[in-house]
């Protein structure tokens, strides 16, 4: 049985939970900064400039357009199997195309019952997945989609809110190369250490270091990710940067591609060895279940967390 009263209904709003003020965004932001590297959280202020940088602009699309959502139609029979009934937390979903797909699989797999819970930063995409969620109900009156939203930062999430759905194992799912965008991968490991429950699953979505020229290639000087990454500063803290002109490099050490603007770093992501990644991971108590990859840059590993 559900406890809470979640169901996606077509006459009122979905349930979406702010928690997030803005002040407390501007000092996380700025505190970020001010250290000398700004937080992948950022990026993501303006959802236009996101959802302009898809298909062939988007450097993590490798090899095809809309890699991620490629690889999990090709492998959705075993994705389907590893999703099966289970609820799924979604860490940031963004444009939502690939976490649509998997809800897709679940209603699919599932006798059409999906129970969703998804976490971002910014409440617009919360509320463009939800609005989508309850497009599909407007397609088939079967359908039964149980939803709660939170509008939060990663980092403000504790256990207790996504304590809805029983106590039935979950599925955490964080795609499109989230995980990579951070400095410092033990600050993105610890949120899914302390809220993936022991016997719980967490997939995610990496790109690797395959063709790492390539990569460097695409994203130096992308024009979109450039505008994206400018556009999210706030204007106070413009100022902070001493030239306009962004540099590219590829730093081998830390295997990241990081944006320069005046001694700040303004962008990074992380490209991945997939086995070594897997050896990251058991260092946080994730043993790898699954792994599906392209033979390009894509990958999505599934972990259980032991
Ligand atoms: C790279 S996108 C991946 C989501 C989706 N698959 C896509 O491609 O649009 C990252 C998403 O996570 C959110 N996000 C990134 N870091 C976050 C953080 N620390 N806290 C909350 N949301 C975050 C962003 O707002 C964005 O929607």
């Amino acid at each position: 049985m559900i406890r809470n009263s979640l169901k996606i209904n077509l006459k009122e709003p979905p349930l979406i939970k702010r928690k997030i003020k803005h002040s407390h965004i501007k000092r996380f932001y700025e505190n970020h900064l001010t250290n000398g590297y700004m937080h992948p959280a950022q990026w993501f202020r303006d959802p236009e400039k996101w959802y302009r940088i898809h298909t062939f602009n988007n450097p993590y699309n490798i090899g095809r357009p809309n890699a991620e959502l490629a690889l999990i139609i090709e492998s959705k029979e075993k994705i389907k199997n590893d999703i099966r009934d289970m609820p799924i937390v979604f860490w940031g979903v963004g444009k939502s195309d690939t976490e649509m797909e998997l809800v897709n699989l679940q209603l699919e797999k599932n006798s059409e019952r999906a129970h969703l819970i998804a976490v971002d930063v910014n409440y617009r995409f919360v509320r463009d997945f939800a609005n989508a969620l309850k497009d599909i109900t407007k397609e088939r009156d079967e359908v039964e989609i149980y939803f709660l939203g939170i509008q939060s930062l990663f980092e403000n999430i504790a256990p207790p809110q996504l304590n809805c759905f029983n106590r039935r194992p979950k599925m955490h799912i964080c795609l499109g190369n989230a995980i990579g965008n951070y400095e410092d991968i033990r600050d993105v490991l610890k949120i899914f250490r302390r809220n993936v429950k022991i016997g719980n699953r967490l997939m995610v979505g990496i790109q690797t270091d395959n063709m790492i020229q390539a990569i460097v290639r695409r994203y130096s000087g992308n024009k979109y990710l450039e505008n994206m990454i400018k556009s999210s500063l706030y204007p106070s803290n413009r100022a902070l940067l001493k030239s306009e002109a962004m540099e590219w490099k590829y730093n081998e050490s830390k295997g990241q591609i990081e944006a320069w603007v005046g001694g700040i770093q303004l962008f990074r992501s992380k490209k991945f060895n997939p086995n070594r990644f897997e050896k990251i991971m058991s260092g946080y108590g994730f043993r790898i279940i699954k792994q599906y990859a392209d033979k390009f840059t894509t990958c999505i590993q599934i972990y259980e967390h032991i």
